[in-house]
């Protein structure tokens, strides 16, 4: 399939770009580099020995996705382009309604425009809110409470809306629970602009010493340690589960909603312990308020994944926590200016990558 991945250089887009092409599609990304770098692309062809092609530009810009989309024929697209940060949802809505859900209106048309018949959407978690029971299923309530879990589920309502009414389209809208870790060959992850909003990156930047302590968001919440519980889930992981979506769309031309989690939920507490085993020394950790719009616990139901998918997480906290590391000191060595990218066993021999075109 000639795949467009949109936010193919961010963190879940450049790691699912890998999947696509150890699978066999031909990949084009289409990012405006909002939140990421054009580095990643090389980072991709290094690992995988592909050539992928890059344009830079923003999904609102209509006739410059169609132009890109015809020239490439592509059949298949991969939505990761949006802006994903809760907090500054509050202080930006209109940018991320317009980003989001403008971004979203702009690929449909583009697609309609192309014949391009399967989508991939990344949706959230969030979009359930405080849940009611647990471990949460895809027909539980939804009830976004900030304005970007509110861009999710507008997101998700007009692709199932134009799903039920254009023959010869379908989507996969794929619920994300807490993504983390990194690519094994330390090349790929997640880089924050700033302070991290997220536990892992904040954790891993105590680790590597750039922060002082990791402040745990209230110690007094119903849970075994009184801590916040999530549904952590390995990136390499997820990234499987878009390419999976994709064959499920080619043999089954029907629209579906399922939730990408293990199904297992860690507190911050296990978080913290799990990444001192990867790092080998003690991170130190305050328990502070909690924070505003947190929920207590959080996983998913898996089985939906399981039985349409044929998808399962395999990897654990361990694993996402040691993959983690291991990029997070190749980021702290990058910085410090020791940057040396090319001795990892996972990059493809210079001799078996092409010329992006
Ligand atoms: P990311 O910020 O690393 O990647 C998003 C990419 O999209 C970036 O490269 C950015 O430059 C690009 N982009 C943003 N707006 C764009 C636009 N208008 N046009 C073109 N490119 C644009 O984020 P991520 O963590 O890789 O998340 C990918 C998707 O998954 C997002 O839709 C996000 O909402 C969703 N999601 C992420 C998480 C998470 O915790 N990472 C959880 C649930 C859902
Ligand atoms: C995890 C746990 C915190 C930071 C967010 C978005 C969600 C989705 C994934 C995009 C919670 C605690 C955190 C810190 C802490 N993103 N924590 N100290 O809030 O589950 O989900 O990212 O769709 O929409 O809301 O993830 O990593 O921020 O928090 O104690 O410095 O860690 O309270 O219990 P969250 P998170």
């Amino acid at each position: 399939m000639r795949t467009l991945v949109t936010g193919g250089t961010g963190y879940v887009g450049s790691h699912t770009c890998i999947d696509l092409l150890a699978r066999g599609h031909e990949v084009v990304i289409f990012d405006n580099l909002s939140n990421s770098s054009s580095d990643v692309v090389s980072r991709i062809e290094a690992v995988s020995g592909r050539v992928v092609s890059f344009h830079q530009g923003d999904v609102r810009d209509q006739k410059h996705l169609e132009h890109v989309m015809a020239e490439f024929r592509v059949d298949a697209v991969l939505h990761f382009a949006a802006l994903k940060a809760v907090g500054e949802s509050w202080t930006c809505p209109l940018a991320y309604y317009d980003n989001n859900v403008g971004g979203t209106l702009s690929l449909l048309h583009a697609m309609t425009a192309t014949s391009a018949g399967a989508l991939v959407f990344s949706s959230s978690a969030t979009v359930y809110g405080e849940p009611e029971t647990l471990p949460i299923r895809e027909d539980a309530p939804t009830r976004a409470t900030n304005p970007y879990a509110r861009t999710k589920l507008m997101s998700e309502e007009i692709i199932t809306d134009y799903g039920h009414a254009e023959r010869g389209f379908n989507a996969a809208i794929l619920r994300y629970f807490n993504p983390v870790g990194a690519h094994p060959s330390g090349l790929l992850g997640e880089n924050p602009r700033g302070v991290p909003n997220n536990l892992l990156p904040f954790v891993a930047q105590v680790a590597a010493g750039e922060r002082e302590f990791v402040r745990v968001f209230g110690g007094d919440y119903p849970t075994p340690d009184g801590t916040g519980v999530r549904d952590y889930l390995h990136v390499v992981d997820l990234a499987r589960a878009h390419v999976d979506a994709l064959d499920y769309l080619a043999s089954n031309r029907r629209n579906t909603t399922v939730n990408l989690g293990t199904g297992r939920g860690h507190s911050v507490l296990e978080v913290i312990a799990a990444f001192e085993k990867a790092c080998g020394h003690e991170i130190e950790r305050r328990i502070v308020e909690r924070r505003p719009g947190d929920v207590s616990s959080c996983f998913a139901d898996t089985k939906l994944a399981e039985d349409v998918l044929g998808w399962r997480a395999q990897l654990d906290l361990d694993q996402m926590c040691a993959d983690a590391w291991r990029w997070q000191c190749r980021v702290s060595n990058n910085k410090s200016g020791n940057s040396q990218l090319a001795d990892s066993p996972f990059i493809a021999s210079p001799s078996t990558l092409g010329t992006r075109s």
